[in-house]
């Protein structure tokens, strides 16, 4: 009997080491576990690291060797043009200035208190930069009589007029019309109607031109988009008519069109673009956009133009295929009008975010003499692109 009871225990006891062993194995597979999910964790960190690297690299390249932007660059380079920028408050801007004078792309006019850009931006080298400030520009009080001039009719006083002329935009505008620069860029830190407001008063729209308006000038990222045959796109109206009539939305294709041959050396290939394609939606606004079509096409009868035109339809060739058979500009479209300003600027800022295009601009097209605007969010690389543009600028005839 005592026999019998030894070899039990001795059973049980090997039975509890087989379930300590067990234990043991498990615990290690817990160990194996965590560490592969650490590792996986580590190798995820990596991963993310390297995408942000990536779009970096892909971003930095996409601004300093765009062969675009730096074929804008060279054709600017060759006029030698005097460009004011009006922010001289605004670091972009200050490097922005040193960067167009080094680059050669034009000669620049930068408006602030010198002494506080130098304390400002020690490590910016302002050789050769021109820096006038308008509270003690001897140049003041003539501008100020010009702006009272022009206005007076408008109900401005003498007093309002010189108040306006220490304002830095209203000052450069006023040094535009009087001939002293060739073109103007400003809105780095002003709002775009407080940047072209004093623009639409005192240097107006070019005679023959019914409107100014405003368009981006998208570049497509290095190495190129599926969409954009040409690497660059002229979207328009997207920063300053916020509801354009027909007849308005047949100046902007018209005027975009030049701008897309004379500025972005594209042959133009103009979509008026709809949510609907070729009578696929009725709607008001629908009427709106084709009826704009019809006046392009009778003011210019060869402008390569269609519409309406879903955007799909208008860079999307298989798309146009079907919603648009026959047409010169579906699936090929290079110029976009947009019907009104929501989704201009929606659809500029979906390519640049989405679509890693650099957005240049709001740029103006119809100015008697060149003023661009900036965007709020712009780099000083977007301040010196809109400088080489709007040197180009002084060049459309
Ligand atoms: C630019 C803007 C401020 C002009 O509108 P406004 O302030 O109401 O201007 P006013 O009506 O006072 O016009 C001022 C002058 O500019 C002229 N003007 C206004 N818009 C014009 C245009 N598109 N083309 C030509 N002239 C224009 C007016 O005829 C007027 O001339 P006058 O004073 O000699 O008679 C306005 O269109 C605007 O705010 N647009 C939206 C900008 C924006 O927020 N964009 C989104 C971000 S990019």
């Amino acid at each position: 009997m005592a026999g019998f009871f030894d070899k039990l225990k001795q059973k049980v006891s090997e039975i509890k080491d087989k379930i300590d062993e067990a234990n043991e194995v498990k615990d290690e597979v817990e160990d194996v576990k965590n560490t592969v999910e650490d590792w996986k964790e580590d190798v995820d960190q990596v991963k993310e690291a390297a995408a942000q690297a990536k779009e970096k690299r892909e971003k930095k390249a996409a601004r300093e060797e765009n062969p675009f932007l730096a074929d804008i660059k060279k054709r600017a380079a060759k006029l030698g043009k005097r460009i004011v920028l009006c922010e001289g408050e605004d670091a972009r801007v200050v490097r922005a200035a040193a960067d167009a004078v080094r680059e050669g792309i034009a000669r620049i006019t930068l408006l602030g208190d010198p002494e506080a850009i130098r304390k400002d931006n020690p490590d910016v080298d302002l050789t050769g930069v021109d820096i006038v400030d308008p509270k003690t520009s001897e140049k003041r009080p003539e501008y100020a009589a010009l702006l009272y001039g022009l206005r007076k009719a408008k109900g401005m006083t003498e007093e309002e007029a010189d108040k306006l002329s220490y304002d830095n935009t209203y000052f450069g505008v006023l040094m535009l019309k009087a001939g002293d620069v060739d073109g103007l860029v400003s809105g780095a830190c002003h709002s775009t109607a407080n940047t072209l407001r004093p623009g639409l008063q005192i240097v107006k729209a070019a005679p023959g031109v019914p409107l100014v308006s405003s368009y981006f000038l998208m570049i497509a990222p290095t190495g190129g988009n599926q969409y954009c045959e040409d690497g660059a796109f002229i979207y328009a109206d997207s920063g300053l008519n916020e509801n354009p009539t027909s007849e308005q939305l047949a100046e902007i294709a018209l005027i975009s069109a030049r701008t897309a041959k004379q500025i972005a050396g594209l042959e133009p290939r103009v979509a008026m673009l709809s949510f609907s394609t070729k009578g696929s939606a009725k709607h008001a606004d629908v009427e709106k956009v084709t009826a704009a079509l019809a006046i392009a096409r009778e003011k210019d009868p060869e402008l390569c133009i269609d519409g309406e035109l879903q955007l799909d339809a208008a860079i999307v060739p298989s798309v146009a295929k079907s919603k648009a058979p026959g047409s010169k500009v579906a699936g090929h479209a290079n110029v976009l009008i947009f019907p009104d300003l929501d989704a201009g600027n929606i659809g500029y800022k979906l390519t640049e975010r989405l679509g890693g295009f650099m957005a240049v601009g709001p740029l103006c097209q119809g100015f008697a003499k060149p003023i661009n605007d900036l965007s709020r969010g712009c780099k000083s690389e977007d301040v010196v692109a809109a400088v080489a543009i709007t040197a180009l600028q002084t060049q459309l005839s």
